[in-house]
């Protein structure tokens, strides 16, 4: 009889993946089956993140609550950059925990669940991290590394810390990755790195050196795939080179995240993102010169050490001029191991308030401006959602979500739909 195991994902793309990795890797010993119900679980885990301060407080109740409600003799175990930043004062703080393993050692999960409170958290290079086991949690599109880590020291960011040093991962094993995710069917893929479009940054070993601009003709050729979207890029390497192939290539979706962050070049300095206002315009205003109909979505941190009410301005102002589709907006928050932690002039977390709900409603006010644009529009959808609604949710290339009423025909399948219902953040429409 298979066991059960009750796996929560916290966190970014990354983590997604390596919970896949860690259900392959379990699978390949014993036969785990997914339950959504903790206390029946044999195994729980928790794949954390660590970005902000609220969800790592949040940890530690989670944990009790799990404790209590778990069956007799279930395991717990912490994963991910939570596990990799406070290591063994988990299982101090919290002495049920049978294991704890970084975000780069989420290989070892089948190793560590017969140790007793096991502790895996070293960042040092280990290629056996690259070959990563088959799960998939979609049928319809799969998660690939092309990076691990991040050579950035953005000043206000845990993540180096936590995933270690940025290697790229060597081109043969993303295309076999490709190869055999397309061949199970999926015809959509995300390419996830810290930085994707540093990629080629360094190799572990001898491996083929080419850049992000080359990856992405590479994996374009493989056939049958029909699209590529991919996370996070950095503004910084935003050249022309990468914003033509961007541009001309059919198989990358239109859809591009520029993490912005702040819109103060000041500010930009002090977080050390490496570009300037100007720049980050310059790079806006080519990307909607070469591609008209692409979706720019964003990451603010509002609040951040310094911030002024000139430099707040200036963010609005590069909101207004990119009117970004998407926006992800967040208060600073002081981590351990960052240089900002140590910034002594800290915004007053009222005015940090205020200046997030600013963020929000100029970014609702270009929402409701742009929706109507959509009225009528024909998209091409990939649908992969079935909802207990009666609905099939999938994207457009450019990144709007779409559903239409129908049944689990629609997944894994490409459909002209004509849009005709908006509302903010999705939209409704039928099959033409
Ligand atoms: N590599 C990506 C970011 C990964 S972290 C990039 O460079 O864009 C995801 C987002 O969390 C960041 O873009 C940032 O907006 C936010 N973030 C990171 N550290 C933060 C902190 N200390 N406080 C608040 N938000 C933070
Ligand atoms: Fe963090 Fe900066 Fe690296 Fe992104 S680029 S993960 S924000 S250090
Ligand atoms: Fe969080 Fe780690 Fe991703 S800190 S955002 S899970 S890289």
């Amino acid at each position: 009889m298979s066991k059960k195991l009750f796996i929560e994902t916290l966190g970014c793309a990354m983590n997604v993946r390596d919970s896949e990795h860690m259900i392959a890797e379990l699978n390949q010993k014993e036969s785990y089956e997914l339950t959504e119900d903790s206390s029946e679980a044999d195994l729980i885990i928790i794949n954390t993140c660590s970005v902000r301060e609220k969800p790592v407080q949040k940890l530690f109740s989670e944990l009790g609550v799990f404790n209590k409600k778990k069956k007799e003799g279930a395991k717990i175990g912490v994963a991910g950059c939570t596990a990799s930043h406070l290591g063994k004062e988990i299982i101090k703080r919290a002495p049920y925990v049978n294991f704890v393993l970084g975000a780069r050692n989420v290989s070892k999960v089948a190793e560590v669940i017969h140790k007793d409170r096991a502790v895996e958290t070293e960042i040092d290079y280990d290629e056996s991290q690259f070959a990563f086991k088959d799960f998939r949690s979609s049928l319809y599109k799969s998660y690939i590394n092309i990076s691990i880590g991040c050579d950035k020291q953005c000043t206000y960011c845990i993540v180096p810390h936590t995933r270690g040093e940025e290697i790229s991962i060597p081109l043969n094993l993303i295309l076999d990755e490709v190869e055999n995710s397309v061949k199970r069917g999926a015809k959509e893929l995300f390419l996830l790195g810290q930085n994707v479009n540093n990629y080629g940054r360094r190799f572990s070993g001898k491996h083929e050196k080419i850049n992000f601009t080359e990856l992405l003709r590479r994996v374009s050729e493989v056939e049958g795939l029909k699209r590529i979207r991919f996370t996070s890029p950095h503004p910084l390497h935003m050249d022309d080179e990468f914003l033509q192939e961007f541009a001309k290539n059919d198989k990358i979706c239109k859809s591009m995240h520029m993490p912005l962050q702040s819109g103060s070049t000041k500010l930009l300095k002090d977080m050390k993102r490496g570009y300037s206002k100007e720049w980050f315009l310059d790079r806006a205003k080519k990307l909607r010169e070469l591609v008209p109909e692409v979706s720019i979505s964003t990451d603010i941190i509002v609040g951040f050490p310094g911030e002024s009410d000139a430099d707040h301005e200036d963010t609005l102002d590069v909101m207004r001029q990119v009117g970004f589709e998407q926006v992800f907006s967040f208060k600073y928050s002081p981590r351990p191991m960052t240089e900002a932690e140590n910034y002594t002039d800290v915004v007053d977390p009222q005015i940090a308030s205020k200046r997030l709900a600013e963020v929000q409603e100029l970014h609702n006010d270009t929402l409701d401006r742009l929706k109507e644009r959509n009225l009528n529009k024909v998209v091409e959808v990939y649908f992969e959602e079935l909802r207990s609604d009666g609905f099939v949710a999938g994207r457009s290339d450019n990144n709007l979500l779409v559903k239409v009423k129908g049944s689990e025909e629609l997944l894994g399948r490409f459909k002209n739909v004509r849009i005709n219902r908006l509302s903010r953040l999705s939209f409704e429409g039928e099959v033409i």
